[in-house]
C-alpha cells in the first residue's frame, strides 16, 4: 500500500484529534497542523480588540489582516502577530466565542487558504472539523474520531483538574454541546464526516490505541 502523505483528522471538541494527530506525526515523521489552535488565536485576537463576534464584516477583516503562526520550530506554540498566545487559546472567552468566529464564511476562507498553503508538499497530519470535507477534500487518508458527549465532558474535566483549575463536569458538558451544536448546524463547511471518512469510535479507546489504529491504516504497523 502506498504510503498516505496527508491524513485529515476531523471529529467533535474534545474527540482526541489533537492529541491523536501530535502522536501519529511524530511516529510518521510528518508535520501536524492543529487548525482548531488557528480559529481560537483569532478568535483571542477578537476578544483582545473587544469585537463584536456577531460584526462577520469586522471578523472578516481581522481574519484577512491578522498574521496567525503556527510554529514549526518550537511544536504547537501559536503566534498572533508575533505575540505568543498559546496559553490563553483555551481561556473560557475563546472557548464561549470561537463557534461564533469560526461560522463567518470570510474567516473561514481566509483560515481555510492558509490551512491548504500549509498543506502543500505533504507529509502532514491535520486536524479540524472540514479537513476531510473542505480544507484536504484529496487527503490520502481521512479520520473521523466518533465520541459520546459524556466522554467528551469527563476528558476536559479531567484535563483541568490535571491542570490544578477548577472544574465543574455540568457546566462542561453544556459548554462542549454548545459549541458542537454550532459547529454542526452552520452553513459553512460544518462539522460533519466526509464520506469517505474511517470511522474510528474513541469512547473505549486511549490515545495511543487510535494512533495504533491509525498505523495499521497506514500500513505502517
Ligand atoms: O480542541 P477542541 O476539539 O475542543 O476544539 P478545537 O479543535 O480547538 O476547535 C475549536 C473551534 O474551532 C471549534 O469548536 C470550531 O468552531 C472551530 N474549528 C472549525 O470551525 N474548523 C476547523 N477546521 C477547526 C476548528
Amino acid at each position: 500500500m502506498p504510503k498516505s502523505s496527508t491524513i485529515a483528522i476531523d471529529g467533535p471538541a474534545a474527540s482526541g484529534k489533537t492529541t491523536v494527530g501530535q502522536r501519529l506525526a511524530r511516529k510518521l515523521g510528518y508535520r501536524f497542523v492543529d487548525t482548531g489552535a488557528m480559529y481560537r488565536a483569532l478568535t483571542w485576537e477578537a476578544v483582545r480588540l473587544g469585537l463584536d463576534l456577531e460584526d462577520e464584516i469586522a471578523l472578516t477583516r481581522l481574519a484577512r489582516s491578522t498574521d496567525i503562526n503556527i510554529e514549526r520550530v518550537k511544536n504547537g506554540r501559536v503566534t498572533v502577530n508575533g505575540r505568543d498566545v498559546t496559553a490563553e487559546l483555551r481561556s473560557d472567552a475563546v472557548d464561549l466565542g470561537v463557534s461564533l468566529v469560526s461560522k463567518v464564511v470570510g474567516v473561514r476562507k481566509v483560515l481555510v487558504r492558509k490551512q491548504q498553503t500549509l498543506a502543500r508538499g505533504g507529509d502532514i497530519v491535520m486536524a479540524g472539523r472540514d479537513i476531510g470535507t473542505n480544507v484536504l477534500p484529496d487527503a490520502d487518508l481521512k479520520i473521523y474520531l466518533d465520541v459520546s458527549v459524556e466522554e467528551q465532558a469527563r476528558r476536559r474535566y479531567n484535563e483541568l483538574i490535571e491542570n490544578g483549575e477548577t472544574a465543574d463536569y455540568r457546566t462542561i458538558l453544556n459548554g462542549l454541546t454548545r459549541r458542537d451544536n454550532i459547529d454542526s448546524n452552520r452553513s459553512a463547511n460544518p462539522l460533519k464526516p466526509a464520506e469517505d471518512a474511517i470511522h474510528i469510535d474513541t469512547d473505549k479507546l486511549k490515545a495511543d490505541g487510535v494512533v495504533a489504529e491509525i498505523l495499521t491504516l497506514v500500513g505502517e504497523s
